[in-house]
């Protein structure tokens, strides 16, 4: 057995030098307040083991992480519709950037990229009621944690600063890509990315996708092979424009967030959690990238 605690607080002394390069994201005006000098990390094996190094209990803002249980759940009730409204292509542009969804005639091209999001949460919504309130609720519910919430005040400053996504949605809406009313998917989508968690429960979150689909409870949540199809999904989509960087470095799916999380799984193994605050130039984690690098390279654990 590998020594993973080890493996870990040596990954987190490796990394502290690169904490502040790049850039804390700013354009939501809250986020721009976190330290770049937080760093934490965990492995949720998905015997039940926990490790952790750094600031893993330290919570933080989730924001596009939240998309990986939004399209979970989507894809729990409704297996194969919500494809005809998102392509699952890379899209080898920003995760806000809207050049493609005219071209597409409104079928953003991944259900990462916040166009597509807006799409999922718009299918939650109608499907639940409550799109935030889902992803809160499967939140809650595979991490143990029932504390875990949304940060108000960071789903008001998104809000406060939202014209790109209200756009984007406005332009769902134009082809008839939205069932809802735009400023409910808004507040929605805005609210499932304020979501704050740590490392240590993200990690036991996002666990059903290293256990192909089975819940925290035993039961199943998704079948293998939706499992399987939301990490092929997050292999190629989930780090926007450098998803295939991504995969040279870590060899893994992975979902990050402008929060400066990471989630990445290991199918059959476990799911590891990075977060750094400063982001490069793809809104990805510039100390994450280079932890979960780390952490494969020495475990020789990857997909490939
Ligand atoms: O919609 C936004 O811009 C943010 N709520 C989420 C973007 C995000 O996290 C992109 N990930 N790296």
């Amino acid at each position: 057995m590998k020594d993973l605690q080890g493996i870990l607080h040596e990954i987190a002394d490796l990394v502290a030098p690169l904490c502040r390069q790049g850039e804390v994201a700013s354009y939501i005006p809250s986020l721009g307040e976190v330290s770049p000098d937080n760093f934490g990390m965990c492995v949720a094996m998905a015997d039940g083991s926990i490790y952790g190094a750094g600031d893993w209990r330290t919570p933080f803002s989730i924001q596009s992480i939240s998309k990986v249980f939004s399209l979970a759940l989507v894809m729990s009730y409704d297996y194969e519709s919500i494809w005809k409204r998102v392509f699952r292509e890379p899209s080898g542009t920003p995760f806000n950037s809207m050049i493609q969804l005219e071209a597409d005639r409104g079928i953003p091209r991944n259900p990462f990229i916040n166009a597509g999001a807006l799409v999922v949460t718009d299918r939650l919504l109608t499907l639940t009621g409550d799109a935030a309130g889902s992803v809160r609720g499967l939140l809650r519910s595979e991490s143990g944690n029932a504390s875990i919430d949304i940060d108000a005040v960071v789903a008001a400053s998104e809000a406060d600063h939202g014209h790109r996504n209200a756009s984007m949605a406005h332009l769902l809406a134009s082809y008839g890509n939205l069932e809802n009313p735009v400023d409910l998917v808004l507040e929605n989508y805005f609210k499932q990315c304020a979501m704050e968690m740590n490392c240590e429960d993200l990690a036991k979150a996002s666990l059903f996708l290293a256990r192909q689909g089975v819940s925290a409870g035993g039961s199943p949540f998704l079948s293998p092979n939706q499992s399987k199809r939301v990490n092929a999904v997050m292999l190629t989509c989930g780090t926007y424009d450098a998803a295939g960087e991504f995969a040279y470095r870590v060899g893994l799916p992975g979902k990050s967030g402008v929060g400066g999380g990471i989630v990445a799984i290991i199918p059959g193994r476990c799911s590891i959690t990075v977060w750094g605050p400063a982001l490069g130039p793809n809104g990805n984690s510039v100390a994450g990238i280079a932890a979960l690098d780390a952490f494969t390279s020495r475990t020789g654990w990857s997909i490939f």
